[in-house]
């Protein structure tokens, strides 16, 4: 039997988990130029807790969550997104009440089954903010600016912010009528994957990505042609904190997002070096969620980006540098004795907080030198059994070509700045 990965999923090897950490790092170090604090919430949760929060009718509730029940009989589902488990604890740890401000950042995977393509994964990663308590549109600028920052860091300038306001169930409602008004009587001639949106939810009709249903909809009544004046003000104030900020971004108002839970500013980020699935980020805000799940009415924003996309869009612009720490030391031992000394010397310059490897093949010299270049130590340290009863050592710099006889005092001190790499000194 030859198991192999779930479709869907995916192995990150060692070769790549540097990547990974280099841009872990710089969301974190956003995070906090932001003031985002961290929170770590569960892999899974009741169903029901994502069924009301990310909507009933959306796809991800109907076709791509993973469910099961587990041996107490509970319908458990896979974290699809992490913004309904945040609420789910702002309320149930009343973060309200410790602060009135609540903003938390989070980094992990997610689970939907949807089909598998390029940026497409079952088991993928995400990064997200929250920002819970405050009404104030240019707060919705500031999480859009924090998901336009980590970006930046990572080298990414080539973007596009799509921008609209789906504005308030109200507003909603009225915009619904028009638009069935404008549907109905064709609504034969559209493809049959949208045709089951008319009932459901014809504003999703603007998202389809089907030629003959934009067609269709040529004329239609847009939402915005409906927008009250607070949802006017509400998104005047977003794009001028936006101009203000020096973020482009465009209006989109056929934006629609996949989840039923937002109110006014909805956005994208999106990347013209992804194929398809070219949407790097998303969010908006979404006021009535709070209560929703149960809590006191609680205004809130946030968003959420993909980081395997992340990642292809960095590879895309040729970024080849993610800082990854090289080794410091390789240490070279062939026989008995030397390999006990090379075990000690090892120990010695780990404690002293240098990154140390040596044989546990019994290769010999030769073949400890080839795997030290393979590793790309920075430096070889020899012993030969003649040099142990002096305790001092060849350290080769393995860039220069430099070789110095040096105590293990001299020798750590001689290899203190990774970035210089230069000879010993
Ligand atoms: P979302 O648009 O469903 O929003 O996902 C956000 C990002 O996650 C997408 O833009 C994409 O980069 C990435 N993503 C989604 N599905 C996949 C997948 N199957 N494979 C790879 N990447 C994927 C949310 O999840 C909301 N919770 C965002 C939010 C937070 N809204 C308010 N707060």
């Amino acid at each position: 039997m030859k198991y192999q990965r779930i479709k869907g999923t995916v192995d990150i090897l060692p070769s790549e988990t540097g990547k990974w950490i280099y841009l872990e790092e710089i969301i974190r170090n956003v995070m906090a130029r932001f003031n985002y604090k961290e929170i770590r919430v569960p892999m899974f949760e009741a169903t029901e807790l994502f069924a009301r929060g990310i909507g009933e009718g959306t796809d991800i509730v109907n076709k791509e969550m993973y469910t099961f029940t587990d041996q107490g009989s509970r319908s458990i589902t896979l974290r699809p997104e992490a913004t309904a488990s945040v609420v789910r604890c702002y309320i149930e740890e009343s973060l309200g009440k410790k602060a009135p401000l609540t903003k938390v950042y989070y980094i992990g995977p997610m689970f939907r089954q949807e089909k598998p393509q390029k940026g497409r994964q079952r088991q993928f990663h995400q990064f997200g903010a929250e920002a819970l308590g405050s009404a104030d549109p240019r707060i919705d600028a500031e999480i859009i600016a924090v998901s336009v920052q980590v970006l930046k860091d990572c080298g990414i300038n080539q973007y596009e912010v799509a921008l609209n306001s789906v504005a308030t169930p109200q507003v909603r409602a009225k915009h619904r009528e028009k638009l069935l008004e404008f549907v109905r009587p064709i609504a034969s001639q559209f493809p049959e994957v949208d045709r089951e949106k008319i009932d459901r939810n014809p504003l999703r009709l603007f998202d389809s990505k089907l030629e003959l249903t934009q067609q269709l909809l040529q004329g239609a009544p847009l939402l915005e042609e409906f927008y009250d004046d607070e949802v006017r003000r509400d998104f005047d104030i977003v794009k001028e904190t936006l101009t203000r900020l020096g973020i482009p971004y465009a209006s989109d108002p056929r934006l629609v997002r996949g989840l039923d839970y937002y109110t006014r500013t909805a956005f994208e980020i999106r990347s013209p070096l992804l194929g398809a699935q070219d949407s790097l980020s998303g969010g908006g805000r979404y006021d009535l969620l709070v209560e929703e799940l149960g809590g006191d009415p609680t205004p809130a924003v946030g968003f959420a980006a993909g980081m395997e996309r992340t990642l292809i869009v960095m590879e895309a612009i040729g970024k080849s540098d993610y800082g990854e720490k090289p080794l410091d030391v390789f240490v070279i031992g062939e026989s008995e004795a030397e390999r006990k000394q090379a075990l000690l010397l090892a120990k010695q310059l780990r404690d002293s907080g240098k990154t140390v490897d040596l044989d546990y093949l019994a290769r010999s010299q030769k073949a400890q030198m080839k795997e030290a270049s393979r590793q790309n130590a920075r430096f070889a340290l020899f012993v030969f059994a003649d040099d142990i009863p002096g305790g001092r050592f060849q350290l080769k710099n393995l860039a220069s070509g430099d070789q110095q006889t040096l105590s293990v005092d001299e020798i750590i001190k001689s290899i203190k700045f990774p970035a210089s790499s230069g000879s010993p000194s």
